[in-house]
């Protein structure tokens, strides 16, 4: 940050010898008509002239200066803030994302912050410059005539409402036309992630016609905020049109009466000209910053949201990882709707519990909740007798392999996808959790083998085929409790009987959660809690609930098909 106020002092001074020029070239227009033209003083002319091209010089050599460092110092401002923007919203809950689709969320980090930064760079150059140059040549026409002066001026006062209905409007439509921004980049993602369905439904001209709409409504707002900005130089001209036609018929006077020289008229003439460059845009300045302060409101309400998901203000490590996994009574819902209405059951250590009901029932909010990634309503978690709520959250997540139902992949290597659990691991942990998920069976198929790339969200590889990464991810991260939700749902028979092998294996000695669908995985479980309206219903060993003739019976006939 100092670093940038000793910068941002070197671009000031450069602004103020730029602003300066404005006032010498004004004032250099009177010796150039009272000396030479007036008195035909022909020894003069070098001289003015030498002095007018050292004028401009200094100008464009300051001018370059002082925007080259303002326009790097708004880059990284901008940058900084696009980093933090970044580092919070990765702090922030699953929740969030709920509410914000990445679309939108992409348009405020980069859309909000350069809309900032244009405006940044912009507003410190033409404020600075500009200032210099407004007093320099302010100064010049006050020397020249304060009565003048004043009649150029006398009717700016009638602008103060004016411009400020414009600045109400230009950030009352900046603010729309922002959101409609964020709405349009959220329909390419939509559009873009959902290609195939939109072919095989037959939605192109349907998703053209959305996208379409979305940029109808961004246009409308976008140019209603481009006339306010624009109407606010021009106002500025009419008026000062006004005022040059009174200096006109005012001094004209006093010059034909002999008051004053043509080389003073003329001084003041020039200076006023040049006034008109640095007023209008400082005039356009406020429309620009009224349109960032609503790009900054954008801003400010990300770092507004705060996660409701926090550590214990006395974190404590997990104590006994290996031990039972309790739920106690646990209720919980989305959005008010309850999924979870008190639900008990307990997944003893070192154990395979499967947890089975219909979709929907509630089981891999089960899983959300022992990740820490929602947070109960009422009741407990429990692991090894400490409360969930009491571990440090990154310790928690330390203890836990997941195999989670959606396939979470990067578009990056396989190897690095798998490596992606434990980014300490060595090649050779790597290759083995590859082989045992029988990820090697098709990544050696490949000339790059686990160096190929798994495409945007692994869209390169087929269903199976990300669930053996996943798997292989989970493998290698290697923690006490292990989750599988429906992780071999997408595999052939001869491949699944493969990786569940591999996977009892890889359980041996932990606490691990099944959740599934198939009989042959749910068979096998120490224990099966069967889930119904956000309760378990049933507990048992698959022959104890199979004898038990009640729910899990009635499920089983569907689990066995
Ligand atoms: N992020 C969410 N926001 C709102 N509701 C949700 C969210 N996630 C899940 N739900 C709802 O919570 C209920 C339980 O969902 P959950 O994913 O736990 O079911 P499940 O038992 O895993 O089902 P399946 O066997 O189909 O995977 C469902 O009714 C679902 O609509
Ligand atoms: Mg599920």
């Amino acid at each position: 940050m100092s670093n940038h106020i000793l910068l941002l002092l070197v671009a000031v001074t450069l602004m103020v010898i730029e602003g300066s020029t404005m006032g010498l070239l004004s004032y250099s227009v009177k010796p150039l008509f009272d000396n030479i033209f007036v008195e035909k003083s022909s020894n003069m002319i070098g001289l003015v002239a030498i002095g007018i091209f050292l004028i401009f010089t200094v100008r464009g050599i300051s001018a370059f200066g002082q925007r080259s460092i303002t326009v790097t110092i708004g880059l990284r401002v901008i940058t900084d803030i696009q980093k933090n923007i970044v580092r919070h919203l990765l702090g922030l809950d699953s929740s969030f994302y709920s509410r914000n689709p990445p679309g939108a969320l992409i348009e405020r980090v980069r859309g909000d912050s350069q809309a900032l930064q244009s405006f940044a760079s912009n507003a410190l150059i033409v404020f600075g410059r500009d200032t210099f140059s407004l007093i320099s040549l302010l100064s010049v026409a006050l020397w020249v005539d304060w009565k003048w002066t004043l009649i150029a001026f006398i009717g700016t006062p009638l602008l103060v409402f004016p411009i400020r209905g414009l600045h109400i409007l230009i950030r009352k439509t900046t603010r729309r036309a922002r959101q409609s921004s964020a709405d349009i980049s959220n329909r390419l993602n939509e559009i873009f992630h959902g290609i195939k369905a939109i072919k095989l439904n037959n939605a192109e001209q349907h998703e053209h016609g959305r996208f379409a709409e979305e940029v109808r409504k961004y246009l409308k707002v976008q140019s209603h905020s481009e006339y306010g900005k624009a109407a606010l130089p021009s106002m500025i001209d009419i008026i000062a049109g006004a005022g040059f036609v009174g200096v006109l018929i005012f001094g004209g006077q006093q010059i034909v009466n002999g008051d004053k020289t043509i080389g003073e008229f003329m001084s003041f003439f020039t200076a006023l000209g040049l006034l008109f460059d640095p007023i209008r845009r400082l005039s356009g300045l406020g429309g620009n910053v009224q349109a960032a302060m609503a790009s900054l409101e954008r801003i400010y309400a990300l770092f507004d949201e705060q996660p409701t998901i926090v550590n214990d203000p006395a974190p404590k490590t997990v104590t006994n990882p290996q031990g039972d996994i309790s739920f106690n009574n646990v209720t919980f819902g989305y959005n008010n709707q309850p999924v979870l209405r008190g639900i008990s059951f307990t997944a003893p250590a070192g154990k395979t519990t499967a947890l089975v009901g219909p979709s929907g029932a509630g089981k891999t909010t089960i899983f959300n909740l022992l990740c820490r990634l929602e947070d109960v309503e009422s009741g407990e978690i429990l692991i090894g007798g400490q409360p969930l709520m009491e571990i440090d959250i990154v310790d928690l997540r330390n203890q836990i392999s997941v195999v989670s139902q959606e396939s979470a992949l990067f578009d990056e290597t396989i190897h690095d996808n798998i490596a992606f659990s434990r980014r300490s691991a060595e090649e050779d942990e790597i290759e083995t959790a590859a082989k045992v998920a029988l990820v090697k069976e098709f990544s050696d198929l490949q000339s790059e083998g686990l160096q190929t790339l798994a495409g945007p969200r692994g869209s390169n590889l087929s269903g199976g085929q990300k669930q053996r990464v996943i798997i292989a991810r989970a493998l290698l991260r290697n923690a006490p409790i292990l989750l599988l939700d429906e992780a071999t749902s997408a595999l052939d028979t001869r491949t699944e009987q493969k990786i569940q092998h591999a996977l009892e294996t890889a359980a041996e000695g932990k606490t691990t959660i099944v959740i599934a669908h198939r009989l042959s995985t749910v068979r096998s479980a120490d224990i099966i809690h069967v889930i119904k309206d956000g309760q378990v219903v049933e507990s048992g060993s698959h022959e104890q609930l199979i004898a038990l003739d009640g729910a899990y019976k009635e499920l089983n006939r569907t689990l066995e098909q």
